[in-house]
């Protein structure tokens, strides 16, 4: 059955809404409060504190479409479904239905409203981890069976493929964590015949392409606790998510995502400006990267990132580096701001009124020509630099890609030109080392909401909404919160701030800090109506789009925030808060470290 991207969000919504789940509005790409984590990665991300046990204003039963940014599987782009942008569909039950409900609704959802042919359909379960006394998930591959799924498509796997937590298998996990057996189905590309270098037999987690994961079902049932043993949350949770774009390739029993209707006028466009096609093999991963990071770029500069060189912006400047060198190559001359706009024009296209307006297309030109044209000025550096170096090592070379994103291959041919070369192991050795570098940070930054759920980390949260105020309180109404981090060691909190905040000032809210805490002040928290929540003066985070029903945590009568929780009961519990490091991270942002 043919079905574009409109119509795939549109059954969802619909399948869903019967089942009586409320909608929760996608978070931002930046998450809030939560700088560990760069980008918004999972649908999850916004719902951990609810997982845990914390009442969702919208209830028990929700569901979304959640845009995703993943950082870490840059390098991976080129092939036929890795991307860095994509959104994912989601469905909760916190602590309502679990497993048979989920699975069963599932498989509905894939075989009756897409049409998915079951013998297309392949369904995985957890096998057990006996090094942390998980048992294996039987009763899924029960209901598996239940629901007519064969035998022979029912694969088990260990905690590497069939658990899912934010921070990986159940090892990783950090005390409090929250995580699960899941269990994904995969589709079947039958025309794509199994490559031997991925194993001897094929299998749904192979690599090889033939099989795609299209859905996971996690049973977010347990907790880590602080000895490592796991224990059941208070809840059973289902968090559910599915890959949009891979769902539609799946529909179009094509693996190759990007010749969905959600990448097609993208690629399109880059063929019209580089008279390439992309059918020619050569030219198919340049374009497949410029169509994935372009769409990355235009998502993050909607979002209100800017080119930097530092964290998320640092990110989107790699992001058009790497698209103008691709573009550099595709088309075999100069590279121009004015060759993108089709393809910006594109994507603003196909997410024209769910995520962009037509007027969003002049703001994303102008940072995206400023951003190019200077590129194109380091370009002409780095070709200065090379043309200097007389005997050329793996590692200068590598340098240049790192800092001018130059790729191998071209300085290899300017290299060429003058008879030189470099070693190419080396060059490689030092990709892959940066490469796991950035996973691992990427990984330990990918984790939502506070940093963890210990009791001072929980402490520290109720005292930074407490500064919050006090901050209002000595700089006026003008501040904004850009984000907070919070461990069990210290709070940091990040505002925007048009007046200069003296270190006078700073001490004096620290002291109002003290003196709510001293009093004892009781928290609650409500859940309202969105626009009483404005009405009575809660602070809300201005990135965020939130549902028409919020939830606001009160301190006394003194700070009201929307907010998921957790917090302290009353503020006595908190101690004393010592402001130890004040500094300036930006024009008008500053950051203020406590414990
Ligand atoms: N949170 C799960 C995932 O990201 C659904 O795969």
């Amino acid at each position: 059955m043919l079905i574009n991207h409109l119509q795939l969000r549109q059954l969802f919504k619909n399948f869903w809404e019967k089942k009586k789940h409320q909608n929760i509005p996608p978070i931002s790409l930046i998450p809030q409060n939560d700088p560990t984590t760069l980008f918004t990665g999972s649908g999850m991300q916004q719902l951990v504190p609810y997982l845990l046990g914390e009442a969702h204003p919208l209830g028990k039963r929700l569901y979304n479409i959640q845009p995703c940014l993943r950082s870490q599987d840059i390098d991976e782009v080129g092939d036929n479904r890795h991307t860095t942008f994509f959104e994912m569909m989601g469905n909760w039950s916190l602590g309502e239905y679990f497993k048979k409900e989920q699975l069963a609704w599932f498989w509905k959802f894939l075989t009756k409203e897409l049409g998915f042919k079951p013998q297309k359909l392949y369904v995985t379960v957890f096998a057990g981890d006996k090094r942390n006394n998980l048992p294996p998930d039987n009763e899924s591959t029960e209901i598996w069976k239940s629901l007519g799924v064969k035998e022979n498509h029912i694969f088990k796997y260990g905690p590497e493929k069939n658990w899912w937590s934010r921070a990986g298998i159940p090892d990783n996990m950090p005390t409090n964590e929250p995580g699960g057996p899941d269990s994904e189905v995969f589709y079947e590309f039958t025309n794509v015949l199994h490559n031997k270098k991925f194993g001897e037999k094929c299998h749904p987690n192979c690599d090889c392409g033939r099989f795609m994961e299209i859905g996971n079902s996690v049973f977010m049932q347990y907790k880590k606790t602080a000895n490592g043993a796991f224990v059941e949350l208070p809840n059973k949770n289902v968090d559910f998510g599915g890959g949009l774009e891979r769902i539609l390739a799946a529909l179009n029993d094509n693996p190759d995502v990007f010749t969905t209707d959600i990448y097609l006028p993208i690629i399109k466009a880059l063929e019209k400006v580089s008279l390439k096609k992309y059918q020619e093999e050569k030219d198919k991963q340049k374009m497949r990267v410029i169509a994935d990071h372009l769409k990355a770029a235009v998502f993050l500069i909607k979002t209100g990132v800017f080119p930097a060189n530092k964290e998320r912006g640092y990110f989107l400047r790699r992001l058009l580096r790497r698209i103008s060198v691709k573009m550099l190559k595709l088309k075999g001359n100069t590279v121009k701001a004015s060759d993108l706009l089709p393809a910006v024009e594109a994507i603003i296209e196909i997410y024209n009124n769910i995520y962009f307006e037509q007027n969003d297309f002049e703001k994303i030109k102008l940072v995206i020509e400023e951003e190019i044209n200077r590129f194109n000025k380091t370009l002409q550096q780095g070709l200065k630099i090379l043309e200097k170096i007389t005997k050329p090592t793996g590692k200068q070379i590598f340098d240049l890609y790192q800092s001018f994103g130059f790729p191998k291959e071209l300085s290899e041919e300017i290299l060429k030109e003058k008879g030189l070369k470099f070693d190419k192991k080396e060059f490689d050795n030092e990709f892959e080392k940066h490469r796991r570098l950035s996973r691992t940070a990427s990984a330990g930054m990918f984790k939502g909401g506070l940093a963890d759920h210990s009791s001072q980390t929980i402490k520290y949260h109720t005292a930074n909404h407490l500064l919050h105020q006090a901050l209002f309180d000595v700089l006026g109404n003008s501040i904004r919160q850009e984000g907070s981090h919070i461990t069990g060691e210290r709070l940091r909190f990040d505002f925007y701030s048009p007046i200069k905040p003296t270190l006078d000032l700073i001490k004096k809210a620290e002291a109002i800090v003290n003196e709510k805490i001293k009093l004892n002040l009781p928290v609650h928290f409500k859940i309202l109506p969105k626009d009483e929540a404005y009405k009575i003066g809660a602070k809300s985070f201005f990135r965020e789009k939130y549902p028409d029903m919020v939830k606001v945590y009160f301190i006394g009568n003194y700070s009201k925030e929307f907010c998921g929780g957790p917090h302290v009961t009353s503020t006595k519990e908190i101690g004393k808060i010592d402001i130890f490091k004040f500094e300036k991270i930006g024009a008008n942002l500053y950051r203020i470290y406590a414990k």
